[in-house]
């Protein structure tokens, strides 16, 4: 094994189209943070960079929706993710753009280094182009039906219904995501990177890290591998990137994830002018990727391809990438906001950044996808920071301005016992298991042991029991040097506690030092371990409180905030579904935004609502078509096993229908019968669970609510509507 000299740790650049949310913390960002300072507490060389990503579709397609500029998206966010971060205490070195001219330079020079080594070939494809939009759609952006299950919203690289992975020209009426129009086939010309020339080298590569990566992800990487590697175009057509550096390329820009992990060697560059070429050139660099699941493939096979085709950089030697965090059990959504957004819990927390950081790396998504509560949130800060870490630090402090004056007292030797000597033991045992934890990225076992630092402090508390020995002043002058013994040993402790804390709770850690009167350079992970951290005589600062309770207030507060948002969005997006067929199941579909995002499949969702707004102008009879007619509602009943649907008996006269309708929601089925509704009569039958439907009846919204479009004075069923 290589003896490493320096490491170099780079976190995933986040899109700059929308602020952050725990789930990139929890994946990347929050474990690439711990890890680092806890390197740099052991005195490491070690450098964490980061930035935002600026480019791509994602961007551009944001700034459709907001009707602004790319440069205007990318200039709103870039900020809010940077302040985010930093409040939280992700402990960047530099965290740069990838729209800086060191970086459009670097990127640059690169590409155009592959190209004059053969690396490229030229090629001449068609593809779907929106000829509303005037863009060029990748897979993603089509949609159309799955030619398998017949679902109506299969995206033109997969169905999100039955798996299947599709390519855009298989999808049945493909129509653009973008604008709902037809899209047409163009030819363009692009420069195509021969991934499968680096596949023999990529297998014996990954092969020897088999049994150093995590499993999930070796085995993506496997996976890859085995169905064989493809040329990958590194290029597109559009305006908002960067140029490709050659003659003849107007109009055509970087791939963003050619230009995007070029981004950690710019921003390298921009940290360090004069040195960045050590960190990136030298094979004792140790460089480690922190990424969320979503971008294994980027970062282990076609980033390490491109290096290893240019040459002369390091590669990656681990990618400890994260799987997703769920919230209250749904996925992730930026799109139906479903997410708890970071900028958000720093106002509705303010100075609780740590319990954040905690909740977060106790329920990190390691090895599977995991779940965020705000109950588990609220229970992780009561029962085990307030009522284990808090609760020792606040007592040891409380007693020592009690019972020794507010003065570190001195360790009486002759005194020691066995309960002494164990727990010096138990520490520094739980010291190894941090370090060891640390050192294979395992933050969930890292941070119980940090917890069992403090369980066996209370537990020496408790055995030791000071309170009990000094009831009366006689008492206490009796037992003064067993209770000194105590409270020395507590406060060695409670130092421990910061030192062995920082990595994870790096606010909690500074909290610890100002009470102990202790220079942050105590918190040098070389002093872990040790029951010589504060000096006997000393006297120290009151207690300050590490973490207040959270109360079943706050707690019903925040999950009533994650549902409004959430309903707000889907009633709109419900809203626009269902103008063109009110019966149908409204879609609500939650597409893999996780612990990293994946804003492509979202904006999909976005723009949904915001494009179906206003429908083109149709004839007179384009409308006289509808055959509308009064009805009324005679019996209703729940669809089984669909949470959605409400079965109807509407009566119309002459006849009775069944009409299944996505109302359910809204409505039970006891509280409308004998109501009055507006029914499409003459819609084509359609099938819903088993149930044929016959026609349709009219919604209107209403702040959020769905209500009957009904004629205001009752009218005889069968009664048309014009
Ligand atoms: N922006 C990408 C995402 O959010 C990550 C880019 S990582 C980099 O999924 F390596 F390309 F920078
Ligand atoms: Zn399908």
């Amino acid at each position: 094994m290589t003896d490493f000299k320096r490491y170099l740790i780079t976190a995933a650049l986040p899109y700059a189209n929308g602020p952050i949310h725990i789930g990139h913390l929890a994946g990347c960002y929050l474990p690439a943070d711990i890890y680092v300072r806890y390197q740099r507490a052991k005195k490491t060389d070690i450098k964490f960079i980061c930035g935002t990503d600026e480019h791509g579709v994602a961007i551009t397609i944001k700034a459709m929706k907001e009707g602004i500029t790319p440069r205007e998206v990318v200039d709103k966010y870039y900020p809010m993710i940077r302040d985010s971060f930093d409040q939280m205490g992700i402990s960047f070195d530099i965290f740069s753009r990838t729209s800086k001219p060191v970086h459009h330079e670097t990127a640059r020079a690169f590409f155009k280094k592959l190209y004059d080594d053969g690396q490229f070939e030229e090629r001449e494809t068609e593809q779907f182009y929106d000829t509303e939009k005037k863009l060029f759609l990748a897979d993603r952006y089509i949609i159309g039906t799955c030619p398998v299950c017949g679902n109506k919203n299969a995206y033109g690289d997969q169905c999100e219904n039955c798996g299947s992975s599709l390519s855009p020209d298989e999808l049945i009426d493909p129509r653009s995501a973008l604008s709902d129009s037809k899209p047409v086939k163009k030819k363009t010309t692009h420069w195509f990177f021969s991934l499968q020339k680096f596949e023999p080298w990529l297998k014996e590569w990954i092969n020897s890290k088999k049994d150093i990566w995590k499993n999930n992800v070796y085995g993506q990487c496997k996976s890859w591998l085995d169905n064989g590697l493809q040329s990958r175009s590194m290029t597109r057509d559009g305006e908002w990137g960067i140029k490709v550096p050659l003659p003849n390329a107007e109009g055509k820009v970087l791939y963003v994830w050619f230009d995007a992990p070029i981004g950690y060697i710019s921003a390298t560059k921009e940290l360090l002018p004069d040195d960045w070429e050590t960190y990136w050139k030298s094979e004792d660099t140790r460089l480690i990727h922190f990424i969320g699941k979503d971008n294994i493939v980027f970062h282990c096979i076609i980033f390490p391809a491109m290096l290893k085709a240019h040459g002369g950089f390091v590669l990656a030697d681990n990618v400890p990438a994260n799987e997703f965090l769920n919230i209250e059990s749904d996925k992730v959504s930026t799109s139906r906001n479903w997410a708890v957004w970071v900028h958000e819990y720093l106002k509705d927390f303010p100075g609780q950044q740590d319990v954040l950081r905690y909740v977060l790396c106790a329920n990190m998504p390691e090895n599977k996808d995991n779940d965020f509560t705000w109950k588990d949130f609220q229970d992780r800060n009561n029962n085990e920071l307030v009522a284990i870490l808090g609760n020792f630090v606040n007592r040891t402090m409380v007693l020592m301005h009690k019972l020794t004056s507010g003065k570190v007292p001195f360790f009486h030797p002759e005194l020691s016992d066995e309960k002494d000597k164990a727990i010096v033991t138990s520490l520094q045992e739980n010291k190894r298991k941090i370090e060891n934890a640390l050192d294979n990225f395992h933050f969930r076992d890292a941070l119980s042991a940090l917890m069992d630092v403090a369980r066996e402090g209370n537990k020496y508390m408790q055995e030791r029991a000071p309170w009990l020995l000094s009831k009366t002043p006689e008492m206490l002058a009796a037992h003064q040097k067993e209770i000194d013994n105590c409270i020395h040993v507590c406060l060695q402790l409670t130092a421990n506690l910061a030192i062995m804390s920082n990595p994870f709770l790096p606010f909690t850690a500074r909290k610890i030092c100002h009470m102990l009167k202790v220079v942050d350079r105590m918190l040098d992970w070389e002093n872990a371990g040790s029951m010589h951290l504060v000096k006997p005589g000393y006297s120290l600062r009151p207690p300050e409180l590490l973490f207040p309770k959270v109360d079943d207030v706050q707690v019903k507060a925040q999950i009533e905030k994650l549902e409004a948002g959430a309903a707000n969005r889907k009633t709109q997006q419900r809203a626009s579904n269902e103008k063109t067929d009110v019966s149908a199941e409204p879609v609500s579909k939650a597409t893999g935004v996780g612990g990293h995002s994946r804003p492509l499949d979202s904006l999909i969702e976005d723009l949904k609502p915001a494009l179906s707004d206003l429908k083109p102008e149709i004839e007179f009879d384009d409308f006289s078509k509808l055959d509308l007619r009064v009805g009324k509602i005679i019996a209703a009943e729940k669809v089984e096993k669909a949470d959605k649907l409400l079965k109807l008996t509407i009566d119309i006269g002459l006849e009775k229908r069944t009409v299944v309708s996505g109302i359910a929601q809204h409505y039970k089925p006891e509280e409308i019968i004998g109501k009055y509704v507006t029914l499409v009569a003459n819609l084509k039958p359609r099938k819903m669970r088993g149930i044929e439907s016959n026609g349709m009846i009219l919604m209107a919204e209403n702040a959020g609510k769905l209500v009957f479009v009904s004629a205001l004075n009752e009218i005889s069923p069968g009664s048309t509507v014009r």
